[in-house]
């Protein structure tokens, strides 16, 4: 496994559209993921997708198992590696709510997301993935899935009085990693 650096805003390959995964569990694409998850773990991250590391595939992983310190009044998102995805609105509801992102460290914006959302793809092995999701899940899958698109949260924020640093807006939350 090798640990990667994560790439940050004002990389141009964090501005790509990802290409789609051709071939499902082969040695590469289990190595990208497991370096993925690593990397991920490392900095304490709810997500990464595959081009924050410099790979142009379409491949996210996100997922906490557990209540994360940092969003401590978001419901657990299953452990869930996300391959050629597609994600449809239901409804056109949209919640607002703070987000951060590994590539944009030291910062927090609120961001509009759909509220309700399905989403569908395909695991390590090819086998479908296709879920309803709402809450924290759904704004995490969103947000992993803009880094396929070559959009960074910052794009999406409309209100910017309410965007900038952890340590002013969340002095308490600032020991904590990004994302
Ligand atoms: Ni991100």
């Amino acid at each position: 496994m090798t640990l990667h650096t994560i790439l940050k805003m004002g990389d141009p390959r964090l501005l790509l559209t990802a290409q789609p995964v051709t071939a499902f569990d082969t040695p590469e694409l289990h190595r990208l993921i497991e370096d993925m998850r690593e990397t991920m773990a490392v900095a304490n991250g709810a997500g990464l997708a595959a081009p924050q590391i410099g790979v142009n595939l379409q491949v996210v992983i996100f997922g906490t198992g557990a209540v994360v310190p940092r969003y401590p009044d978001a419901e657990p998102v299953p452990r869930t590696v996300l391959i050629n995805p597609t994600i449809t609105p239901m409804g056109d509801e949209e919640i607002e709510d703070w987000e951060g992102c590994l590539s944009v460290p030291g910062m927090r914006g609120v961001v509009p997301r759909w509220a309700r959302i399905r989403y569908q793809g395909f695991d390590p092995l090819g086998g479908v993935i296709d879920r309803v999701a709402e809450g924290f899940h759904a704004r995490v899958v969103q947000h992993e899935c803009d880094h396929l698109w070559g959009k960074l949260y910052p794009m999406r924020v409309r209100d910017f009085s309410r965007f900038g640093f952890i340590e002013v807006l969340f002095p308490e939350l600032s020991d904590q990693a990004d994302d």
